[in-house]
């Protein structure tokens, strides 16, 4: 059973070993994080970020939501990129989403999931615009599409934020890609690259 003892104690032994294979590297993590990367994803808790792209503490920054959606009306998640993008300079911004992914099965599936219809509302509309090739694919293949879909129409709304655009407009080294993550074999698969000379089409 889960309890909060041994979660503890594994954090602890953790410091432990991190402290035993680098003395100084909290010391160091503390006085400052300089990430490279601004990773957008889903909550799922088989997705995490750092441990997915083999990296150590201080070198993702990261916003999670069910289904990785970014709006632009979300304060939450526009801050994230506001900060990544202009205080810590990241120079790759990752929205990845994976096949699998319980927020876009909701959607499929159809039915009343209570509140969170309400933010499954953006996903809706990913199923809307693509109706027609969605309703070319059997199941499985459709929900495998639409994880992709979702993951390009975010890609395409983290490029068209102010951030964004602003920091295209002074020529910042910022690219923004959309990956998706296969839960039954670890891997990332790259789905799009955008860059302030190849932005993504407006609808
Ligand atoms: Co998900």
């Amino acid at each position: 059973m889960a309890n909060i003892k041994n979660i503890l104690d594994k954090n602890a032994a953790w410091a432990r070993r991190m402290k035993e294979k680098n003395p100084d590297f909290f010391a160091k993590l503390a006085q400052q994080q300089t990430p490279k990367y601004l990773w957008i994803g889903c909550s799922d808790s088989r997705v995490p970020a750092t441990q997915v792209l083999d990296l150590p503490p201080g070198e993702v920054f990261v916003h999670r939501n069910i289904a990785n959606i970014v709006v632009h009306s979300d304060l939450n998640c526009l801050s994230v990129i506001q900060y990544a993008v202009e205080v810590l300079e990241v120079e790759h911004i990752l929205v990845c989403g994976h096949y699998g992914c319980g927020g876009i099965k909701a959607v499929l599936d159809g039915g009343d999931h209570g509140m969170i219809d309400n933010w499954l509302g953006h996903i809706k509309n990913v199923q809307r615009l693509n109706s027609e090739q969605l309703s070319q694919l059997d199941d499985d293949e459709r929900f495998d599409k639409l994880c992709e879909l979702n993951v390009q129409e975010q890609v395409r709304n983290v490029c068209h934020t102010t951030v964004v655009q602003n920091a295209w407009k002074k020529d910042a080294n910022l690219s923004v890609h959309g990956c998706v993550y296969g839960l039954s074999d670890g891997i990332l698969r790259e789905l799009c690259t955008h860059t302030a000379h190849e932005p993504p089409q407006l609808r």
